[in-house]
């Protein structure tokens, strides 16, 4: 296949690049950046300006796949490419509702943005549904897959939420190898790894499967997620639980970033977000490889900083949480 990536400087698309070379396809990346992986061919566009694919448009593509988050980006690629199919990285925050566990595709979404350029990112939603909206302007259902994605984890995770876990029970903080965790025992977590998500991604593009397709990793409450990271670690210490109120009131965030519990979220009505159904994916080959694997696999991988709670700060938590 003669695939186009738009993209693959970045982690995602990079290893979905990597992922078409080690599948034998003849793979172009197109970005502003050039730290593609061996083996491909990269072209420099900048998609922000109205002619920035205009060293591509003579070529013709069996396949691209996209990993934008621009409306306007996304529309001109649609438009302007010539491509048998097109395959579009979205996600599951376009939906409109994130509080119904097992909800499908055919939930209602955000209205799109109605602008070419998103520049706040509360806009992410909005945006990645008005890119959907240009792709299918375009292309019909039997060209194209929009493929929403959930959590991405494994390898090379930029922003820390699925290495914190085994990391943190690889390397306590304190002497007693307890760790810090919120009491939230129906929180559901799921983690697509991103070489699951990579591949498949390839063989839709190489005809496996059209349509719209929420892609997640298998949902696990949190606790069997700490769980899972405790056995990739061989952690043997305490897991310490603290009540959601008492971690809001002493500033730990939800979620992500810095002096934050990852993947931590207070609000039941965001319960559905990370347990999506994932029949369809599933039903058009979507594989994914167990969730111990994928966290036994970020251990030798750097740290990330700014990404939960740093030794510090959890030794000062546990502390208080023992008076
Ligand atoms: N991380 C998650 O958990 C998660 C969850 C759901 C969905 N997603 C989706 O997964 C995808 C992640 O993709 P990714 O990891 O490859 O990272 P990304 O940061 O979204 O990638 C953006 C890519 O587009 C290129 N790009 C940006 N502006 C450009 C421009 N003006 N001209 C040309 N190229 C441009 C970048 O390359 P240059 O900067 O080199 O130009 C880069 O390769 C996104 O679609 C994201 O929305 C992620």
């Amino acid at each position: 296949m003669k695939l186009l990536v738009l993209g693959g400087t970045a982690w995602l698309g990079r290893t979905t690049a990597a992922s078409a070379i080690a599948a034998g396809h003849d793979v172009t990346c197109a970005a502003r950046g050039t730290d593609v992986p061996h083996g491909v061919r990269q072209v420099h566009v900048d998609r922000d300006a109205p002619d920035g694919l205009a060293p591509l448009i003579d070529a013709r593509w069996d396949a691209v796949i996209d990993v934008s988050r621009q409306p306007g980006q996304v529309r001109r690629a649609a438009r302007q490419l010539r491509t048998d199919r097109y395959v579009f990285v979205s996600t599951c925050n376009v939906y409109a509702s994130q509080a119904e566990i097992g909800a499908d595709e055919s939930a209602p979404l955000l209205d799109p943005l109605d602008t070419d350029v998103m520049t706040d990112p509360e806009d992410y939603g909005r945006a990645k549904v008005a890119c959907e909206d240009a792709v299918r302007e375009v292309f019909d259902i039997d060209r194209s897959a929009i493929v929403r994605s959930g959590l991405i984890g494994g390898p090379g995770d930029p922003t820390g939420r699925s290495t914190y876990w085994p990391r943190r029970f690889a390397a306590p903080s304190n002497p007693d190898g307890a760790v810090l965790a919120p009491d939230a025992p129906r929180l559901p977590t799921s983690l697509i790894d991103v070489r699951d998500l990579a591949g498949w991604l390839v063989r839709l593009a190489d005809g496996a499967g059209s349509g719209v397709f929420d892609a997640q990793g298998v949902p696990h409450p949190i606790p069997a997620h700490l769980e899972a990271a405790r056995a990739a670690a061989g952690h043997r210490g305490r897991v310490t639980v603290a009540a959601e109120d008492w971690l809001a009131e002493r500033d730990v965030h939800e979620w992500v970033g810095p002096r934050s519990l990852p993947l931590w979220l207070r609000d039941p009505d965001w319960y559905g977000m990370n347990a999506r159904s994932t029949e369809r994916a599933v039903a058009a080959g979507l594989e994914r490889r167990p969730l111990e694997s994928t966290l036994a696999d970020v251990l030798g991988g750097p740290v990330v900083s700014g990404a939960g709670l740093t030794d510090g700060e959890e030794r000062e938590l546990l502390a208080q949480l023992a008076v």
